[in-house]
């Protein structure tokens, strides 16, 4: 059987609702092993046996953890290395919005940034030993069109401590998990990995959960969110790209790419920093630091290996 088109094991974060819930029921339906993450134990279960009932595949598996923490990701990721000796695919889909007062997690982080950015930096590295025993591994780490709307990033106040307003927290989590996926591109070819690919995509506007917080602590933004409504989508096609990018043999070996729309986007250059990439790239390393132990294959290597 042809590498792109053999069952894989995948991993879904955020697979409780929304794009995720659907991106686990498409991949299911192909016949893959499905791991679907979330942060309720009982929402989770029920997402994993929604998927079984209207797919019939019973190799799909349900798994918790707040990915908030740092903590958390690491006992999820050392649960997924103790239950599975490999991982086809890992898709970085679960993600947060949050008030127009700026919040932290328990680890003092921004929370919007702990989710978005920190926890799939941390999740990836962790989960790449694991990504490397497959033949051939995916990477696909869903950001948003919304990485324009924080304006020009305050790389002195990463986690807007001075500069917090929700537009701005979002708009910047998502432009640098992209960027963290551009260098982990880069790294992995720097280091000889041709093993894995990494690549970004954004859904469009999709009906979720994802604006349930916000709008609870902001409900100023419902008016501008019913404008909106005419041009948003399902979760169902808010998922294509995540699934196209995760299984599909027509973009085996594709790598540091953005996708949206079941395309490849193309970028403004403004939006591309190699300074902006570095310093948030060293600045997710020194945080996660301490949960990072033995795993940490690319961290360190970018002086020698990343374009500058
Ligand atoms: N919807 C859109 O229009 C849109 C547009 C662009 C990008 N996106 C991105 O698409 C991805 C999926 O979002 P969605 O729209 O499907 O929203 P959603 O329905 O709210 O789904 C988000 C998922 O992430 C999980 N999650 C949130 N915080 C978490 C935490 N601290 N720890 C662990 N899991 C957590 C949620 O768990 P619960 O089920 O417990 O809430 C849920 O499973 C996100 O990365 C989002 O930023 C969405």
């Amino acid at each position: 059987m042809n590498d792109a088109r053999r069952s894989k094991i995948i991993l879904i974060t955020g697979a409780s609702s929304g794009i995720g819930k659907r991106t686990a029921l498409a991949l299911a339906t192909q016949g893959h092993v499905i791991i679907m993450h979330g942060r309720n134990p009982r929402k989770t279960r029920e997402a994993r046996d929604w998927v079984v009932d209207r797919t019939g595949n019973h190799n799909v598996h349900a798994r918790v953890a707040d990915l908030s923490l740092m903590s958390e990701v690491v006992r999820f990721s050392d649960d997924i290395a103790a239950t599975f000796d490999h991982l086809d695919v890992l898709v970085n889909n679960a993600g947060g919005q949050f008030g127009s007062v700026r919040e932290t997690t328990a680890e003092g982080h921004e929370k919007t940034f702990a989710i978005n950015t920190l926890a799939p930096f941390l999740l990836t590295n962790l989960l790449l030993p694991l990504l490397e025993r497959s033949p051939s591994a995916r990477i696909v780490t869903v950001a948003s069109e919304s990485y324009r709307q924080g304006g020009r990033p305050i790389l002195d106040d990463i986690e807007l401590e001075r500069n917090y307003s929700m537009p701005r927290a979002y708009g910047f989590s998502k432009l640098y998990v992209w960027w963290l996926m551009r260098q982990f591109d880069a790294r992995l070819k720097a280091a000889g990995i041709r093993n894995v690919t990494v690549n970004t995509v954004e859904p469009g506007s999709a009906v979720t959960g994802l604006q349930r917080e916000s709008l609870r602590k902001t409900p100023w933004m419902l008016p501008l969110l019913i404008l909106w409504l005419p041009f948003v989508r399902t979760a169902r096609h808010g998922a294509r790209t995540s699934v196209l990018m995760a299984a599909d043999p027509s973009v085996e070996g594709v790598s540091g790419e953005f996708w949206g729309n079941m395309r490849r986007k193309r970028i403004n250059a403004k939006w591309l920093s190699e300074e902006g990439e570095r310093r948030i790239w060293e600045y997710c390393e020194r945080v996660c630091a301490p949960y990072l132990g033995d795993a940490a294959v690319l961290v360190g290597q970018g002086e020698g290996g990343v374009p500058a």
